[in-house]
């Protein structure tokens, strides 16, 4: 919240003369000084429930709060809260209950190329799609895609399978703030939006052979058929 204060700091000359320098100093309701306990009131009052998206959305966790906090992320203490919220994030971590990783790439392909659900118009059962496609290019025959997050392409091929790589591409997935506090990536597994199930097809998605992620490039090249 504080980049609402700054904003508001470089917009005080233009009040006129009652902001001249000689005025009194008071707390300011807003801008420099402002009090975030009043930003956060005003924002809660700019939203209410409406179907399965309630205002609680609102209410932020510890890393959440942390992220949003460049005072925080520029402190001498920011390396070690890092740490502390990776690994409290990394607890949150279900893995699978039958020690299998890998389910089918076809739903995995399907849930990642999807970014519906939690909206108010979406059931409280709905299956969520992952949304992956909007910031990760997921095959090589892909020619547009989002580049939030880096190419997921060629993936277990080369990364390999060993148990060591599959464990970590399910925590990015069940919860990526337990490997970077301040992922821009959306914890799936953790805030509800995706199942064990449909991690287990993402996962698919990303090593099994067969899938399109670990298509050979030579062959799926975009253009004319050869
Ligand atoms: C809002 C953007 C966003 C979405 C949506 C997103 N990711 Fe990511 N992802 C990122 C970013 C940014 C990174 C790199 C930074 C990091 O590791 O936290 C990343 C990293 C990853 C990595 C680790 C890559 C590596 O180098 O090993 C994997 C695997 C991954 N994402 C898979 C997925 C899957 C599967 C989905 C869909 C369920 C998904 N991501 C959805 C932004 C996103």
């Amino acid at each position: 919240m504080k980049h609402i204060a700054l904003l508001a700091a470089a917009l005080l000359p233009l009040a006129g003369p009652a902001l001249s320098q000689t005025a009194p100093v008071q707390t300011a309701s807003w801008g420099p000084g402002a009090d975030d306990a009043a930003f956060s009131r005003m924002l809660a009052a700019s939203f209410k429930d409406k179907g399965i998206a309630r205002i609680d959305r609102l209410t932020q966790d510890e890393t959440q709060a942390f992220c949003s906090d460049p005072e925080a992320a520029a402190s001498p203490a920011a390396a070690a809260r890092r740490e502390r919220i990776e690994a409290a994030n990394m607890a949150t971590v279900k893995w699978p209950s039958d020690g299998q990783w890998l389910g089918d790439w076809k739903q995995g392909e399907a849930i990642a190329q999807s970014g519906r659900g939690n909206t108010w118009t979406d059931k409280p059962d709905g299956a969520n799609g992952g949304n992956c496609y909007n910031c990760h290019q997921i095959s090589p025959a892909e020619i547009s895609y989002g580049t939030i997050g880096p190419s997921l392409s060629q993936y277990g091929t080369l990364r390999g399978r060993d148990e060591e790589t599959l464990k970590a591409a399910w925590a990015k997935i069940y919860n990526a703030k337990a490997s970077n506090a301040c992922s821009n990536m959306p914890r799936a597994g953790h805030m509800g939006i995706l199942g064990e199930t449909q991690i287990k097809h993402l996962m698919a998605l990303l090593f099994d052979p067969k899938s399109p992620v670990n298509a050979s490039p030579a062959n799926t090249q975009p253009g004319p058929a050869k």
